[in-house]
């Protein structure tokens, strides 16, 4: 039963996705009698925790109840003892967590004054579908550093598009939503230049019925060789660019690129490569705490030979387009023996519209 309510914690929580970060995704239920009698969620960043909301949806009437949290106290860039004490001054006589903050310190802090204070704790409920919920949310507040997806869809022959460049649309209908999905939970997304010449993606979110967060758009461009009408390069509030360029860009594309209002950072330049790890380090500076790169090949490859992946998604479509030129999803130079592979752990997977999506862990 626990189960059941903390997976409503967890579908609370995702309320937040795409609003919350760099803080976690949480949710809170408080349960009296068989009850539901308060629900929250922290709904965006800088806003309540959602044990607070929870406690005030229950209008402050939860003495001897029971409060499922997906995560140990929280609270929103402050003191996890005002979410503590808030607790213990409802009068809630249990509390379920999913996942201890992975913050140890805080985590310690607010289970520890729970207990202290008289509140029963058992943590551990969910824990694996509480964890990957916040996967991003624990490698940031441990790293600094952006959780890295990446995600490409490949036809049943090992292609990322025809001869010609066209991938328009390898996947189903479905898959695709997998994609806004996760444009929706990331801080940031990526893209190569020939990706934005081959395809001119927008790169923005399109889900219907949710609110939408758009990700920063991330351009590797180490010159700035972009269409001024590059759909990219159409910023506004919501939807905003930044270019991951080279030292030596020359000054009229950078100019141009300015002009249509994107960011650009400039990187060091070695033997024509951009060194990957400074880019997702810039990023992780300016409180990116999530990237999704979506490709094209050289971009992943760039990726997976920095080491910088931590999860990644495949979707394979029960297509077969041949092509020796045709490009796959990893590209670059490539490993020499099967011993050196990259091998996932954790893999599993799902079909969704007739791909089957695969999952794994670096
Ligand atoms: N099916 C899918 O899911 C999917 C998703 C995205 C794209 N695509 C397809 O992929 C194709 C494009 O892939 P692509 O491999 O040709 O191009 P790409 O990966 O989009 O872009 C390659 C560009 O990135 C640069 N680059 C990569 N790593 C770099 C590094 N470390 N430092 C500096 N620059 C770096 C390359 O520079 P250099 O020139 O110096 O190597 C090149 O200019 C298109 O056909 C597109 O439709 C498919």
């Amino acid at each position: 039963m626990k189960e059941f309510y903390m997976q409503r914690a967890i579908e609370l929580a995702n309320k937040g996705t795409g609003f919350v970060n760099p803080d976690p995704l949480a949710g809170a239920v408080i349960l009296r009698e068989n009850r539901i009698i308060g629900e929250g969620c922290h709904r965006a960043y800088g806003l309540d925790a959602a044990e607070i909301e929870a406690l005030k949806d229950a209008a402050f009437q939860a003495s001897g109840a029971e409060l499922f949290m997906n995560l140990d106290p929280f609270l929103p860039g402050g003191d996890v003892h005002v979410v503590s004490e808030t607790i213990i001054r409802s009068g809630i006589k249990k509390v379920y967590i999913g996942m201890e903050s992975p913050d140890i310190d805080k985590s310690r802090e607010g289970i520890g004054r729970l207990k202290e204070a008289g509140v029963e704790v058992e943590t551990g409920v969910l824990a694996e579908q509480c964890k990957e919920l916040n996967e991003i949310y624990a490698q940031y507040i441990t790293t600094g550093l952006p959780f890295v997806f990446t995600k490409w869809a490949m036809t049943l022959d090992g292609k990322l598009a025809a001869r010609s460049g066209d991938s328009k649309w390898i996947s189903s209908e479905e898959s695709l939503k997998f994609v806004h999905l996760l444009r929706q939970r990331v801080a940031a997304i990526m893209v190569g230049e020939n990706t934005v010449r081959q395809d001119d993606p927008l790169l923005t979110t399109r889900l219907e019925g949710v609110r939408i967060s758009n990700p920063l758009r991330v351009i590797l461009s180490k010159y700035g060789d972009i269409s001024p009408e590059a759909k990219v390069l159409k910023v506004d509030d919501m939807t905003k660019t930044l270019i991951a360029a080279s030292e030596n860009i020359p000054g009229d594309r950078e100019k141009m690129l300015l002009s249509k209002g994107v960011e650009i950072i400039k990187f060091k330049e070695q033997k024509g490569r951009i060194e990957f790890k400074e880019i997702v380090k810039a990023l992780g500076k300016r409180k990116i705490d999530s990237l999704y790169i979506e490709g094209g090949s050289e971009v992943l490859a760039s990726a997976f030979e920095s080491g910088v992946v931590n999860k990644v998604y495949a979707a394979v479509a029960p297509k077969i387009i041949g092509g020796r030129d045709a490009v796959t999803p990893v590209g670059g130079k490539g490993i020499e023996k099967m011993r050196d592979a990259i091998v996932l752990k954790k893999v599993s997977h799902e079909i969704v519209g007739g791909d089957v999506i695969f999952k794994g862990y670096l």
